[in-house]
């Protein structure tokens, strides 16, 4: 890589994405850098999972850069680890929790079976990592969603990503486990010093964890700490609305007139088979390595 450009984990220039036609994200441009641990909000429909899509290249970019690690977005970039935000089934699977992490090991890159020796070692490392090994024993259908959870988490960790996409993984589940998957996640980013990008509907339970938050609405993009993003003016162009920001004992509440954003969002979430989206269908791992400096940005 060329020394003297200063890249970041992530670095997203003049970037606008479309679907179907319309707009997600118009000439967004925000910098990451290396070991943050980002909190994506926004409405339903703002565009959270379409950038992560577009980050692993699986979205074509109608204009702008995305470089992760200062490399240009491919398909199938090593680097990042990604949990798509449609995980419906895997409730009712019978498959013992290390073989279905393994599944993503195996072969994952040419679609071959491969128990190589290497393969097994970082399925080890991945349950080491998110404490799963009692949980690798037993069938994905016998665990609460909280351990299913740690055990996509580990999927997501094999190969070694520095880059981590974490679509909503606290859908559907209880405020307790909520708090688990955010402490564990930053546990283990922590740890390997990686970068993560974590979407959620629900600022608060990420408040204690995350650095900094990407907010995303109404085509636009803010990063920045979160007493930079979340005020009245930012959320408030953002939204297309007057948004009042208000603080009670340590938590934050984003509300449209009286009425809470994320309540109005989970109003429609939960649809009978649980997920109002159905344009996920990738499954969580593209790996490889690429690695590189540090940068950063704001508002
Ligand atoms: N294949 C598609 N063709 C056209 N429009 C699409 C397509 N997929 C998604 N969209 C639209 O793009 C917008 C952004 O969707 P996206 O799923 O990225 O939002 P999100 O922020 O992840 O929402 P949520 O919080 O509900 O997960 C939505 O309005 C959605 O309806
Ligand atoms: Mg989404």
């Amino acid at each position: 890589m060329n020394a003297s450009i200063k890249a970041g984990a992530l670095d997203v220039e003049h970037v606008t994405l479309e679907l179907g036609g319309r707009p997600i994200l118009k000439d967004a441009s925000f910098n990451v850098a290396a070991g943050e641990f980002i909190g994506v909000l926004g409405p339903n429909g703002a565009g959270k999972t379409t950038l992560m899509r577009a980050m692993l290249g699986l979205l074509p970019l109608s204009k702008g850069t995305i470089r992760v690690n200062g490399v240009a977005v491919v398909r199938g970039n090593a680097s990042i680890g990604y949990m798509p935000q449609i995980r419906s089934g895997l409730a009712g699977r019978r498959v013992r929790g290390r073989d279905f992490v393994a599944m993503a090991a195996d072969g994952h890159r040419w679609g071959l079976p491969r128990t190589s020796a290497a393969a097994k070692a970082d399925v080890d490392r991945v349950l080491d990592l998110v404490d799963g090994r009692a949980l690798a024993a037993r069938p994905l259908s016998e665990l609460s969603g909280g351990e299913r959870q740690r055990l996509l988490l580990a999927q997501c960790l094999l190969g070694d990503p520095k880059l981590l996409l974490l679509d909503e993984p606290l859908i559907s589940l209880d405020p307790r486990h909520q708090t688990g998957v955010v402490d564990l996640v930053r546990r283990v980013q922590r740890e390997l010093g990686i970068t993560v990008l974590f979407s959620a509907h629900e600022l608060n339970p990420l408040l204690n964890s995350i650095d900094r938050v990407l907010y995303l609405g109404n085509g636009r993009a803010a990063l920045g700490t979160i007493d930079e993003v979340i005020t009245k003016p930012v959320l408030s162009q953002l939204y297309g609305s007057p948004i009042d920001v208000m603080r009670v004992n340590g938590r934050i509440f984003v509300m449209a007139g009286d009425v809470e954003v994320d309540k109005l969002d989970h109003a429609h979430e939960d649809g009978p088979d649980g997920h109002s989206h159905s344009h996920d269908h990738d499954h969580g791992h593209d790996h490889g390595h690429h690695h590189s400096g540090t940068h950063s940005h704001d508002v």
